[in-house]
């Protein structure tokens, strides 16, 4: 299956028809030990949220998450459950060449233990240190890799300068569209029903969604970056 057909982008200035939809979601979890790691907050509400949305909106979904509490949404193409930030870059690398539209809305971890070590790590009286290294940055790549014909997405939740931040990522992964919502109230972001969030392109455009559910959230995000407002 086409990921596009670009004819009908030219003809009819918007884009139709099923598209292969990839997207992330949930933590990802960096092991210290057999039975530790470091993880965040994240519920998956939001990428789950758009997988659904995606189904109900006929297209092929592809949902690559890291371990959350919630169930598989029905109608999906594909799901792979990854762990750590690593799992998460390859699935992500080996599905992306074939989606049209790609959403990373994982809250990834930026950092993970330098060493992970076989075996139980027992305490002593002192404090302890722990070396982290960098993991990868999945949609930089990603940015790196994108095609024409291919929409990239990314999530940003910022506490502060929300919209410098969000612009400032937005070029600097190369993608279509960045999500951008504050985090920190108990009704937007992470482990809650409910989103508010703005939506920046790079043709320079900046869309508003008020506070709402992440079902509808997704809708909208879909529709927007699909173009396929009704
Ligand atoms: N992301 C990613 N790989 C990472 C970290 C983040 O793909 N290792 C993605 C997230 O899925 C999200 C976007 O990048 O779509 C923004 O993530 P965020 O952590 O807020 O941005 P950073 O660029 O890491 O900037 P900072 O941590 O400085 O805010």
């Amino acid at each position: 299956m086409p990921l596009y057909p670009p004819s009908l982008e030219k003809q009819f200035g918007e884009r139709r028809g099923k598209v292969r939809v990839l997207i992330s979601a949930g933590p990802t979890r960096e092991s210290i030990d057999p039975i530790r790691f470091i993880s965040n907050r994240s519920s998956g509400k939001m990428g789950y949220a758009l997988a659904e949305a995606a189904v109900k909106a006929g297209h092929e979904v592809m949902l690559v998450s890291g371990p959350v509490s919630i169930p598989r949404p029905a109608g999906i193409t594909g799901f792979i459950a990854v762990e750590s930030a690593t799992e998460m870059a390859e699935a992500m690398k080996q599905n992306f060449p074939d989606a049209g539209l790609t959403v990373m809305c994982a809250a990834v971890a930026d950092y993970r233990p330098a060493r992970i070590s076989q075996k139980k790590l027992k305490k002593s009286s002192g404090t302890m240190f722990l070396e982290m290294e960098r993991t990868e940055d999945i949609l930089l790549t990603l940015g790196k890799l994108k095609q024409p014909n291919q929409i990239l997405v990314g999530f940003a939740a910022e506490t502060d300068n929300l919209e410098k931040n969000a612009l400032s990522k937005l070029e600097r992964k190369n993608l279509d569209y960045i999500i951008a919502n504050e985090i920190g109230s108990p009704d937007k972001g992470f482990q809650t029903d409910t989103n508010e969030a703005t939506a920046y392109g790079s043709d320079g455009s900046a869309v508003h969604f008020p506070l709402t559910t992440k079902e509808t959230l997704a809708e909208q995000i879909l529709k927007l970056v699909l173009k396929t407002a009704d």
